[in-house]
């Protein structure tokens, strides 16, 4: 439901060919890949090429995300992703639509200035939340406030990797989520929150439910804060690991069915790009995922049918996969 298979562009990373490779051999055999790609996936034209490399070197079944942008002029892309929506062809291919409120890897966060004034910084999600013609797409926030960010980021010394849990603290995720939450329920509009990664977003989400729903990524789950040490900067993530006692919060919201998916945010970079001054955010996790959650429920802390659920189930349900999902006649089993 959330990798970046790097492809076009990236590919020094990894490839279609290489990521769905790991995929399969974790386990999984449907994949939704993010737009953060070079060229980024905001244009018909993007679209089409990226699915082109798809259908010839996916070896596992997709469907590719377009970002929401809107340039310094004011000008959106809202008008290419219709045409993506409204082709018969190409529509059974588009998971939804992402919107960083942030910047992460890639450049599709806010501009710091709209049409000559300062920016509204939520004005790529506010566009996508109002447009009625896009109504029944997904759409997927990555929730970090970028004025938060700003405020902290110079709290990050490349010597020490664990301040870049300072330079992108808790604050700057549950402030993005209650604004995404907030806007959503001003426009009737559902939105899914991606990888939260603490208690408080996930308290925050369960006021706005039916509208709001969340995912969760192993990292935020099997790392914290204390194995900077260990990892150095290959713990690196956006939004980043937390502290100890935030991750068992986290581990409870899991356990009390608060969290609706598990997804990968797999991520990956080179050893070099990992190890370099600023370290690159994000890790690969697609072909370890369904292992690390098995060896919970073999610890008895966490049920099987629960990780069917959040695995399996609640995806297709929300981004509206008819035939995934179940073990039920008439479903694609892909066992
Ligand atoms: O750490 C991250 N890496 N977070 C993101 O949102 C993007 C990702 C990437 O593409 O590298
Ligand atoms: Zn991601």
């Amino acid at each position: 439901m959330h990798v970046h298979f790097r492809e076009p562009g990236l590919t020094h990373k990894g490839d279609f060919a290489t990521e769905s490779r790991a995929a399969l051999a974790g386990g999984i055999t449907t994949v939704f890949d993010m737009p953060n790609t070079k060229p980024p996936t905001t244009t018909v034209q993007a679209f089409k090429e990226k699915l082109a490399l798809a259908k010839k070197k996916c070896l596992c079944d997709f469907r590719l995300y377009m970002a929401v942008i809107v340039e310094e002029n004011g000008a959106d892309n809202l008008d290419e992703i219709e045409k993506v929506y409204k082709s018969k062809t190409l529509s059974k291919y588009l998971a939804g639509v992402k919107v960083y409120m942030a910047h992460s890897t890639g450049n599709l966060g806010p501009r710091h200035v709209v049409d000559g004034l300062a920016v509204n910084r939520y004005e790529s999600l506010e566009r996508i939340l109002a447009n009625k013609d896009l109504k029944n797409l997904p759409i997927v926030v990555h929730a970090e406030d970028p004025v938060c960010i700003s405020q902290n980021i110079s709290k990050f010394n490349p010597l020490k990797p664990v301040t870049w849990s300072k330079a992108r603290p808790k604050d700057a995720a549950i402030i993005a989520v209650r604004e995404a939450c907030h806007l959503a329920k001003k426009y009737e509009r559902a939105l899914h929150i991606a990888h939260v990664s603490t208690l408080e977003e996930v308290l925050i989400v369960e006021k706005f439910r039916p509208l709001v729903t969340c995912e969760v990524s192993p990292h935020h789950l099997f790392f914290n804060t204390s194995m900077y040490g260990r990892f150095g900067k290959f713990l690196m993530v956006n939004p980043p690991v937390r502290a100890k006692s935030d991750v068992g919060n986290l581990w409870n919201a899991v356990y009390e069915g608060k969290i609706d998916v598990i997804a990968t945010d797999h991520s990956p970079h080179t050893f070099d790009e990992k190890r370099k001054e600023m370290g690159m955010s994000g890790m690969p996790d697609v072909q370890t995922v369904l292992p690390m959650f098995l060896n919970e429920v073999s610890k008895g802390k966490f049920g099987l049918k629960d990780l069917v659920r959040m695995y399996c189930e609640k995806p297709a349900e929300i981004f509206g996969i008819a035939d995934r999902g179940f073990v039920r006649e008439g479903m694609k089993a892909d066992l």
